[in-house]
Formats: structure tokens, sequence, C-alpha cells
């Protein structure tokens, strides 16, 4: 399948999450927060389809990062630099920008797909078991005044994970949103407090 949003066209693969309303907010908020030439990482990068409408618009440099060996190739396959890892743990470098658009889901046991597409899915019981390890990991890879921008939806305790955010030394702000069906999305935008 085909998908052009922006000035990006690419191709999505099977097994690899299909973009949509969250992919596309989060991606106009990228946009809107890129200046220059910033080193963005963007985690969970499935097809690529964030980081290739940076890469289409911007003289940012952009890598991708994913935990599903498909998306890695779908990434590559699209233009952009990506790797596979588990979370932020393999990364080395530090960036300007961290972009994730997580799985946020509340998901049981009962509901786990199997094969990779549910990793795309799956945020734990309440929504936000991978969004709490981003964020522990996330700081080690901020270069100085650097920021996380996340989607994150009314369905996975919007104020648990902003309070989380605090405790982790930066400020949020909420920097756009979006009715989708019957959930709210949110796009958060993080700055480590100085
Ligand atoms: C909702 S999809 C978003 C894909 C793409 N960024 C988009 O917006 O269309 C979430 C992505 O996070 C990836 N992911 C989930 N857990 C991960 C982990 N522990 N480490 C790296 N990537 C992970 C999934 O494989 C999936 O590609």
């Amino acid at each position: 399948m085909r998908i052009q949003y922006k000035k990006a066209l690419i191709n999505i693969s099977e097994h690899v999450y299909e973009p949509s309303e969250d992919s596309f907010l989060l991606a106009d908020a990228a946009l809107s927060n890129i200046n220059g030439f910033e080193h963005i990482l963007e985690a969970g990068c499935g097809s690529g389809i964030i980081s290739a409408v940076i890469n289409a618009s911007t003289n940012a440099s952009v890598t991708g990062i994913d935990i599903n060996p498909h998306a890695v190739k779908c990434t590559k396959e699209n233009g952009v630099e990506a790797i596979r890892g588990d979370m932020l743990s393999c990364i080395k470098g530090r960036f300007d920008l961290i972009i994730f658009n997580p799985p946020y889901l509340p998901t049981e046991d009962r509901e786990r797909q199997k094969g990779w597409l549910n990793a795309a899915l799956d945020g734990g019981s309440d929504g936000r078991q991978v969004i709490f390890r981003f964020l522990e990991d996330a700081g080690n890879c901020l270069a100085e005044g650097g920021k996380i921008l996340m989607l994150v939806s009314s369905l996975s305790g919007v104020d648990e994970i902003k309070s989380r955010i605090l405790d982790l030394g930066y400020s949020v702000e909420e920097e756009r949103h979006a009715k989708y069906m019957y959930e709210q999305l949110i796009v958060l935008l993080a700055s480590k407090r100085t």
C-alpha cells in the first residue's frame, strides 16, 4: 500500500502499523517544532511516515528506531535511516528532538494479538507501559535544551502521563489536540527544566 502525506510518498509493508490520524497529527506537530538542522530521533518509527515527512520538508536529520524488524526495513525502504532496538537502550547519541507515537491502547492479556503488529498497539493494561519506559530512557538521549514530542490519547490517562513527565524534570504542554472517533488525541511537548 502507498500513502502520500504532505510531501512524503511512502510504502507500507505487511506487519507494519498503517499510518492513521495519530501519525498525521504528530507529523504536523513535528513540522511546527523544527526550525533548522536539528538532530531528531523517532522512537517507534513504524513505516517511517513521520520521519519521511520531516525529511521531505525540513533540513533536519532524522533517525528511526523500532523493535519490529519489518518496520525497520520499511522505514529504510522509505528513505529514512533506521535501526532496530528495544526502546532507546542502544542509542548512543544525543538528539535535539525525540518524537514518539507509542502503542497507547489499554490492552488486557486476552486482547493481545499474535505477530509484530501487537507491538504497535499494546500499551499494557493501563496504556502507559511503553510510554513510561520511553520516558525513563529519553532523558539519556536528549541534547541540552532538547525536547520530546509524544502523542497520547484520552484512553491512556493523560494526567498520569503528564505527572510522570513533571516528576522526571520536564515542563509539559499540550501542543495540539484532535478528536478521533471515540478518543481525544493529544500531542505533548516536554522540555527539560534547567
Ligand atoms: C502506533 S505505532 C506508530 C508507528 C509510526 N511512528 C506512525 O506514527 O505511524 C508504534 C510503533 O512503536 C513500535 N514499538 C513498540 N514498542 C517498542 C519498543 N519497545 N521499542 C521500539 N519500538 C517499539 C511498534 O513496533 C510500532 O512501530
